[in-house]
């Protein structure tokens, strides 16, 4: 069983606490949070999600890979690709340079952000939950970013009535396609509201 330290955290996100694999830097492993209900089923829905998602695909860019179960004194833990700058540090999320970032030069997190939902689209990869804390920026060695996708348990978690989108891809593309252009919209504002959101995040 693999046990986890605390200095090892590197986020959390509303279901699941992120911990760096304490046996393989390159990897991380997602455990529910323990005060919250459902971060096993998010778990659950993520390697699904990302199963269903290999069918289709053989090689896939600008998406962290699980690569299934594994036991933990935090319960039982998905084992995904730990997403790594060029130099080595652990990618930041959109989030945390939106927000918490001193500078950061919006029209190119623009451009990064497009690439990825332009990616998304274009592979019908129907991962509905991009928001800002669920992408993470990789630092290039040309000094660019390249986007990815660290949360897709997305598909699995449709609220909607009757879950049309899971079933029609029309619809589907539909909701990808708004989805991205409020991921757009949220980058833009959420810079200019950042100092409220500091305050609300803590
Ligand atoms: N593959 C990854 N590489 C680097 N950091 C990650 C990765 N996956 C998750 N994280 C970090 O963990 C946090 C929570 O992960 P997430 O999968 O979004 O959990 P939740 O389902 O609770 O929203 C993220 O916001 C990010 O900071
Ligand atoms: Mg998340």
């Amino acid at each position: 069983m693999i046990v986890l330290d605390d200095s090892s955290l590197i986020g959390c996100g509303t279901l699941r606490a992120c911990y760096l694999h304490p046996q393989n830097g390159k990897l991380i492993i997602k455990v529910p949070l323990p005060d919250r209900e459902g971060g096993e089923e998010a778990n659950n829905h993520e390697l699904l999600s990302y199963q269903k998602i290999r069918q289709h695909h053989e090689e896939l860019d600008h998406i962290s890979h699980c690569h299934g179960f594994t036991e933990t004194d935090r319960g039982a833990g998905l084992i995904c690709d730990c997403i790594r700058d060029c130099n080595g540090d652990i990618a930041k999320t959109i989030w945390d340079v939106v927000v918490y970032q001193e500078t950061c030069d919006i029209e190119e997190l623009l451009e990064v952000a497009t690439t990825l939902c332009d990616y998304l689209i274009a592979n019908d990869l129907f991962l509905f939950d991009i928001n800002l804390k669920n992408i993470v920026l990789k630092r290039t060695e040309d000094n660019g970013y390249r986007a990815y996708a660290i949360d897709l348990k997305g598909p699995y978690d449709n609220k909607e009535f009757l879950q049309l989108s899971s079933r029609i891809k029309f619809l589907a593309r539909k909701k990808l396609k708004r989805r991205s252009k409020q991921l757009l919209e949220r980058i833009v504002q959420f810079r200019e509201q950042r100092e409220l959101l500091k305050k609300m995040d803590k």
